[in-house]
């Protein structure tokens, strides 16, 4: 079986096809990527030499790019992670967001109507329910709950999450969809918090903590999300929407200061800054349906689950301050100059 992974560059997609290579050497991986800020190719340099695994740069919004992909890889599954995921740069400039994840979801669909396929999966995210109330522990979402969202970037995975079920109830294509928590885990890009945290702590920087630090996040270790996924993909009834969380819910603040007590650096270096605009309060996961059907749990404690954290950001400093340094996007060029 041929799948391709979109997005496979980055955080939790990379962190999927070494899932994938790893647990079903029997299938053929595909990476289909645009390697945009947040992708690296470095992360993948592991696997480049696999016979079952291939890299194609590409935008998923580009219909030429996406239909060439098709023509030469037939491939049975995708699996679309590819996004524009920072809620700050969202609302910076929802532009590409609006361009990426929804016309981008519906470019690659119509792919999948052109050239058939046995199915098309979406990852996407709890944060297209909005947010809960702090002071309501006993609310979760679950599929039920109404798309209601509050940032530009969850309003376009919301769009695109609409357009994937308007596609399989129109033309009957195959989908599944997967609304996940927040997730950490090696290869996390460091603008987003625990690897911003983790990376800056190490320099004795200061640590930015939006608004009061009490929002909460319920935190997935990244590779119980690829399990999840592989078992959507392979066993997941098709039409169906499935929430992925374990948890595992924490206030930001009790996640800096975790890092901050296994790393042995002062909290002095917490720094409150002026809230996000329109910052959710809560989410929190109730992830019945998938344990039910399909048997999924997650195997990764938070208090385990940052330990491997925090030990893979001292092991691996060479990949995040690449980032930092800017460094890692000349990686391509310098890799694919010659060939
Ligand atoms: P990321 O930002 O680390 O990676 C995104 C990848 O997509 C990058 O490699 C980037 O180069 C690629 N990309 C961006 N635009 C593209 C385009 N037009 N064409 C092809 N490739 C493109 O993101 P992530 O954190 O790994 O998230 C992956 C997916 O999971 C996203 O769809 C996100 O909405 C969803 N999700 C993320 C989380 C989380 O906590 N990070 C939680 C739930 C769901
Ligand atoms: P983030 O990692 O951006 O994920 P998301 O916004 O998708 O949940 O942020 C996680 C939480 O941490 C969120 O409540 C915002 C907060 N945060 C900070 O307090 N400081 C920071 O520098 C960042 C990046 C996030």
């Amino acid at each position: 079986m041929t799948i391709i992974v979109t997005g496979g560059a980055g955080f939790i997609g990379s962190n999927f096809v070494f899932y994938e290579l790893k647990n079903h050497p029997e299938d053929r991986i595909v990476c289909f990527d645009k390697l945009t800020y947040a992708g690296n190719l470095a992360t993948l340099a592991p696997v480049m030499d696999n016979p079952n695994f291939r890299f194609v740069k590409g935008d998923i919004a580009e219909r030429a790019d996406v239909e060439r992909l098709f023509e030469e890889e037939h491939p049975d599954i995708i699996v679309n992670f590819a996004a524009e995921s920072h809620v700050d740069r969202s609302i910076e400039d929802p532009g590409i967001f609006l361009k990426t994840n929804i016309l981008g979801t519906q470019v690659l669909m119509d792919a999948c109507r052109k050239y058939g396929i046995t199915r098309y999966h979406q990852v996407s995210t709890d944060e297209v329910y909005g947010d809960l109330p702090l002071d309501r522990p006993d609310l979760f979402f679950t599929e039920e709950t109404p798309i209601h969202t509050s940032s530009p970037y969850s309003s376009s995975k919301a769009g695109a999450d609409l357009l994937v079920l308007a596609y399989h109830r129109t033309f009957g294509l195959p989908v599944t969809i997967t609304r996940c928590s927040n997730n950490y885990g090696p290869y996390h890009f460091p603008e987003k918090l625990i690897p911003l945290i983790i990376s800056r702590a190490l320099a004795d920087e200061s640590l930015p903590v939006y608004g009061t630090g009490e929002n909460v996040r319920d935190w997935l270790y990244v590779e119980d999300h690829c399990a999840a996924i592989d078992l959507v993909i392979r066993k997941g009834r098709v039409g169906e929407v499935y929430n992925i969380g374990g948890h595992n819910e924490k206030t930001n603040l009790d996640v800096v200061k975790t890092i901050l007590k296994q790393l042995d650096k002062p909290e002095s270096l917490i720094t409150y800054v002026t809230d996000r605009p329109g910052h959710d309060m809560r989410y929190a996961i109730d992830p019945t349906k998938i344990h039910n059907e399909l048997g999924w749990l997650p195997a990764t404690k938070f208090d385990d689950g940052i330990k491997l954290t925090i030990e893979w950001y001292l092991n691996n400093k060479e990949w995040w301050k690449n980032i930092i340094s800017g460094d890692y996007q000349n990686y391509y060029e310098k890799m694919y100059a010659n060939r």
